[in-house]
């Protein structure tokens, strides 16, 4: 992997990275990024299989990893999660919070359990997973970083609940970063832009928006997962030993153009999903 080009590939060994949401996409990228430099890592979410999957590929990378099912909405099942992980690995270096819900609704359509579900899932779950990763991470002096959105500080079309979940989530780590620093804890929020394959994408997007998304990046090009965890990698590093209560955005530069494009795309999305709810 390329990460291990650029850095020592020793950089994690022996340190335990854990991954809420680490069985797919951005997140399991992010666990790739950490293996490739000798981090062991555990991985939470809610389907086993997935996770078993997910592991047996680190391990392919030389981790030893700990894949255990917990739902990051219910505390005790994270404590313990996290009790398992620390005897299997060692004490947790570098938590990450990935997980997430995500669908596409009209704020007059989305009921209240509905914004109520995406809240409990990126929000409280990060704050749960924090909490309860607390102990550990005043131990080895760890790194906490946060898989923020763009949703976070700009408006979005039919992500009024994403919105809201996301930017509590960048508050909370800037509350975290200023209260928890004192116990040398660094806490930082990633923002990723449009990452190319992702659950994220297939929800937000339709394939036919593909190229109109590409344009409106000044990079011209989607992310990647590696992306993101090249940029999850650095804010563990010792290299990135001063900076904590930052938002990194790994975008291209996709912010700056603002959700014009994105809005257009989910309004297409939208009306398509109706034509074939329609038709069925
Ligand atoms: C409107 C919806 C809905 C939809 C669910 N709900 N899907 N409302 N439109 N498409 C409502 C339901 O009707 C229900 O409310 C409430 O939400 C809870 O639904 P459940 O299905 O019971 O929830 P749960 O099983 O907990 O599943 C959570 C989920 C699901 C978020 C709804 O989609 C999920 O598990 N997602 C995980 C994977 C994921 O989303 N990955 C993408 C992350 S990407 P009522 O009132 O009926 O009870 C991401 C990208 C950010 O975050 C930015 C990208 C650029
Ligand atoms: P993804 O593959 O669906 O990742 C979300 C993960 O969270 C899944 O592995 C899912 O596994 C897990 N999860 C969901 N609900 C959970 C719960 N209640 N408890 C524990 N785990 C749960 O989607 P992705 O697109 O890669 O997104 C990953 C992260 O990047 C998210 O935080 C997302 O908001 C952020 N992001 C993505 C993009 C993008 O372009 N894709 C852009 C900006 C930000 P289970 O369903 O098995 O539980």
């Amino acid at each position: 992997m390329q990460v291990s080009q650029y850095f020592a590939r020793d950089l994690f060994r022996d340190r335990t990275v854990f991954v809420t949401g680490g069985g797919s996409g951005i997140n399991l990228g992010i666990a790739r990024n950490f293996a490739a430099l000798g981090a062991n890592i555990a991985l939470c979410g809610r389907t086993q299989e997935r996770l078993d999957a997910a592991a047996e590929e680190l391990r392919a990378l030389g981790a030893k990893a700990c894949p255990v099912a917990a739902d990051v909405r219910d505390y005790a099942a994270l404590e313990a999660a996290f009790a398992r992980s620390r005897a299997e690995l060692g004490p947790m270096d570098v938590l990450v919070c990935g997980a997430a819900g995500n669908f596409l609704v009209p704020a007059e359509k989305l009921s209240a359990n509905g914004f109520k579900t995406v809240v409990d899932i990126d929000l409280l779950g990060s704050f749960n997973a924090s909490r309860a990763a607390f102990a550990q991470l005043k131990e080895t002096k760890g790194v906490l970083i946060y898989i923020s959105a763009g949703m976070a500080y700009m408006p979005h079309a039919y992500q009024v609940h994403v919105g809201a979940a996301k930017a509590g989530i960048d508050m909370m780590m800037r509350n975290l970063a200023l209260e928890w620093g004192g116990y040398g804890i660094r806490v930082n929020s990633i923002v990723p832009g449009p990452i190319e394959g992702t659950e994220g994408m297939k929800r937000l997007a339709s394939p036919e928006a593909k190229q109109a998304i590409i344009d409106a990046v000044p990079l011209r090009r989607m992310g990647t997962v590696d992306d993101i965890g090249q940029t999850a990698v650095f804010l563990a590093s010792p290299l990135a030993s001063y900076i904590s209560g930052c938002v990194v955005v790994c975008d291209g530069g996709a912010n700056l153009a603002g959700s014009g494009q994105f809005n257009a795309g989910a309004e297409r999305m939208l009306q398509k999903m109706a034509m074939q709810a329609t038709r069925s």
